[in-house]
């Protein structure tokens, strides 16, 4: 898939390599969040740290080895001033047919609620909308993640279903929402994002139009 690089005014995010992946999970196992509730569907903070730090560098790794055009994560590591902040992914099934993308992203607790998972986010959307050219953008969140709902809302995404799940075996609604390609375009981007490395990352996806 080749390295990608998304450069921000105040988020830099880049290909996760052995070595990231590593100072990753020690950021993850200091904690991303308050331990009596749970974000995720998949409940992998909830694992002892020797467990994370046995299973997450290596689930980086494969992700990104396993990417095939039809079906790819492409996870990526936050970093703000120097700092190792947090996670950010971008994902598509069948993109070149669908043009749709999704994306997802933890920060480390110390750097929350400072504005910067918002720039994390739109540095997603600008390597899916302007390094992909894709024609809609999706993200998921439970229905009592404020932070998460907070920055979706501010980007003014609209709601597009919800399903429900279980999470630590209790009820759980996830809500989903999508942007489309025009809005990002006249409201979120300001050309403050230099993208690297995606036109190999095209051409990998079967992308090859420059968008
Ligand atoms: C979700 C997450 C990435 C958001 O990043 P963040 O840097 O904390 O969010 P921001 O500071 O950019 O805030 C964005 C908006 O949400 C609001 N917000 C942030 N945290 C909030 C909270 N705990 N409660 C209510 N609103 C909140 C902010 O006020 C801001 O809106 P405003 O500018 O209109 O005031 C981060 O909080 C995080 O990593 N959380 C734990 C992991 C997680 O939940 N990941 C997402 C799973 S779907």
């Amino acid at each position: 898939m080749g390295s990608i690089v998304v450069i921000g005014e105040q988020v830099r995010l880049r290909t996760i390599d052995t070595v990231t992946g590593e100072a990753l999970t020690e950021l993850a196992v200091r904690g991303i969040y308050d331990p009596s509730w749970q974000p995720f569907g998949v409940p992998w903070t909830d694992d002892a740290p020797d467990e994370m730090r046995r299973a997450l560098p290596t689930f980086y790794a494969s992700t990104i080895h396993s990417a095939v055009p039809e079906r790819w994560e492409l996870p990526m590591a936050v970093e703000h001033e120097g700092d190792l902040i947090g996670f950010a992914k971008i994902q598509a099934s069948d993109i070149s047919a669908s043009g749709r993308f999704s994306t997802g992203s933890w920060l480390g607790l110390a750097f929350q609620g400072r504005g910067l998972g918002t720039q994390v986010r739109r540095a997603c959307l600008a390597a899916g909308f302007k390094g992909l050219g894709a024609q809609s953008a999706h993200t998921q969140a439970n229905a009592n993640n404020a932070a998460s709902l907070g920055v979706t809302r501010k980007l003014e995404y609209l709601a597009s279903g919800h399903f429900e799940l279980e999470i630590r075996g209790e009820p759980m609604t996830k809500l989903e929402f999508t942007m489309q390609r025009e809005h990002w375009r006249e409201e979120v981007w300001r050309e403050d994002f230099t993208l690297l490395g995606f036109e190999p990352f095209r051409t990998f996806l079967g992308l090859s139009v420059e968008p």
